[in-house]
Order: C-alpha cells, then structure tokens, then sequence
C-alpha cells in the first residue's frame, strides 16, 4: 500500500490532488497548519516520521510580483524546501513529485519550449522556481517535475475568475494580449499527476525511466487577451449576465500594464515527451475552461 504525504494540499493544484490521488493509497493532508515549508527542519521530520513512499509537494510561493521584493522567502519556499525535501526523499528512498513553471524560461522566440532548452528566468520567482528543480536533480532522488503554465481551478483565485468579475462591473477591459500560453487546470494537472503516478508504479519498465522533468500543460495555445474573450463569450452562451462582451475586451501590450515581475512573452511549452512517455492525452485547454465555467455558473458563483 502507498503511503503519500500532500504538501500546500489547500492550494489550486493540491486541492484537486487530495481527490485524485486518494484512490493511490493512504493520503497524509499536509496544509500550511500541519507543514509550513519555510520551517525546514519541521519538513525533515515530517518526512522522517512519516515515511512515505511518495511525497507530493503542491505547495510554492506563487505571489510572483510580491516575490521580487521578497526574495528570501520566495527562496526558502521555492527552492530550500525543496531542496531538503528532496534530501529526506532520497534518504528514504521515495518518489518526489513536484511542479514547476513556464517562468524558468525567457519566453524568447515562438516555438514551445521542451524539456532540455535552455533555462533563463526573468523574475525572482522564475529564478527560485529554478533553483528548487535543480536542487531535485542534484538530490538523485527518484523523481517527477512538472512543468505547468497558467493554472486555474474553480476554487482559488485566477485570471479567468477576475476577468468574469471584471466582466460584471466593466463595459470595457484591456487585457495583454502579447503573451501566448496555455491556460492548465489544476483538475488536469492532479488527474495525470494521479496516473503517471499510478503506472510508473505499476509498470517495473517505466518506474527505471519514468523519473525525470516533464512539461504539463492543456493542449493548444492562446494569449491572455483571447483567453479572457473566451471566457466571457462562455459565460454569456449560460446565459450569465455580464457588462461586457468579447468585443469590448481590447487587447494591449506588456509594457502598456507594467507589472513588478518580467512574464516571458512566449509561454509555450511542449508536452509531446509526457504523452508518449505516458501513453495520455492532453486536451485542448478549452475543455477545461469550459467545464470550470460550466460549474462556477452552475453553482450561482458568476
Ligand atoms: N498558478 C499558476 O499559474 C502556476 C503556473 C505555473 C506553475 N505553477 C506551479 O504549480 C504549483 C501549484 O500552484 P497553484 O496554482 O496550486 O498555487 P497556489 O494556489 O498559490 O497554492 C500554493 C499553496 O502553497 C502554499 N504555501 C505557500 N507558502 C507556504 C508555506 N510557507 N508553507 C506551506 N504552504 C505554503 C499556499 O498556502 P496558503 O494558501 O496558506 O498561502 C497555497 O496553498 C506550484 O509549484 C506553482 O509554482 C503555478
């Protein structure tokens, strides 16, 4: 029987893991009360304590324009709890699963970024993001990191629930419309987080070559300007009532809204090594959306 400790278990990502991945085993719930990642020594024990076979850590320090005058947390979260979690997982001999972003690159160029391009943060984030994937990979402790992008959950904050609330007080937005990515659901990210899991296991083949950096995003690709157009051409199709429309949506430029953090204009990354290595399918992130949207209007919150 597994044993899986959750970390940052009440965030967008690690809410939706506390469903998927309890079917895998015995499932030790880990918020910031029971494990705060800034206490490393506290980790340690944890991990010693607990001894699990797999660690899933879906916690981070996400506030990405906070994070640059931030530094030193950002860095204690972001990378030395990673660090010494991936220390105590190879101590123990367990899996590590562990995510990560499109900021670890510089967005140059228009094609998607894979596994092994070149890495060149812009923003402090980016940079600890970084720092906390090569400490995993320093460790050689079995593990898995997922690259994800734009992440959105029903529950959670996220661009698409601001631009809907934007979208009830405001005839007109601006939204950036220079920055191409694919939006990801954390219901994604947890469901194929749960089956690679569960056929690295099971798969003595795949457990031997399974282990290594993978990219984990929604099919397809958009900017955040038709992102936001999306969004709102969905909620009026379910008949919620908005003060805008796609139309009144304008795009702008990055340096039109300019924000404390660099964001990578080309935030493509390429999943082909995830699907084939796994054997899943990654659908087109307007699959997703609509579903959240779907259920956000279903449930009277738009
Ligand atoms: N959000 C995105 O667009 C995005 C994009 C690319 C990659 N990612 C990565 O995907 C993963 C999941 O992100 P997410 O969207 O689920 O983030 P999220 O919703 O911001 O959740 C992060 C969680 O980490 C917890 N946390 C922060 N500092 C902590 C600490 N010192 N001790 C314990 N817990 C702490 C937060 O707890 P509190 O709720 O108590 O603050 C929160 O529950 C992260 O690794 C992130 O870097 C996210």
């Amino acid at each position: 029987m597994n044993k899986i400790v959750l970390l940052g278990a009440d965030g967008q990502v690690g809410w939706e893991l506390q469903r998927s991945l309890a079917p895998l085993g015995q499932l030790v719930v880990c918020n910031r009360q029971r494990a705060d990642l800034s206490d490393l020594e506290g980790l340690d024990r944890l991990v010693r304590d607990e001894r699990p076979n797999i660690i899933v850590n879906a916690g981070a320090y996400t506030a990405v324009d906070k994070a640059e005058s931030a530094i030193n947390t950002a860095r204690r979260v972001n990378a030395e709890a990673v660090a010494t979690l991936a220390k105590a997982a190879r101590e123990i001999n367990a899996w590590l699963v562990h995510y990560s972003t499109d900021y670890v690159f510089d967005g140059s160029g228009d094609a998607p970024f894979s596994e092994d391009a070149t890495t060149a943060p812009l923003s402090v984030y980016g940079l600890t993001k970084l720092e906390g994937e090569e400490a995993i990979r320093a460790s050689e402790c079995h593990h898995l990191i997922f690259r994800t992008s734009w992440v959105y959950a029903a529950r959670g904050g996220n661009f698409a629930k601001t631009i809907l609330r934007l979208a009830k007080e405001r005839e007109e937005l601006r939204v950036i419309a220079d920055q191409i990515g694919a939006p990801t659901s954390a219901e994604l990210i947890a469901d194929v987080t749960s089956l690679v899991l569960h056929r690295t296991l099971q798969d003595p083949s795949l457990h031997d070559r399974a282990a290594g950096t993978y990219h984990l995003v929604a099919g397809g690709e958009t900017s955040w300007h038709s992102y936001a157009q999306f969004v709102i051409s969905e909620a009026i199709r379910l008949g919620v009532q908005l003060r805008t429309t796609p139309e009144k949506v304008a795009p702008i430029t990055t340096c039109e809204y300019p924000l404390p953090a660099k964001r990578p204009a080309n935030s493509r990354l390429n999943n082909a090594k995830l699907q084939s290595t796994f054997d899943i399918l990654l659908p087109d992130w307007e699959y997703h959306v609509q579903r959240m949207i779907r259920e956000l209007a279903d449930q009277g919150s738009i």
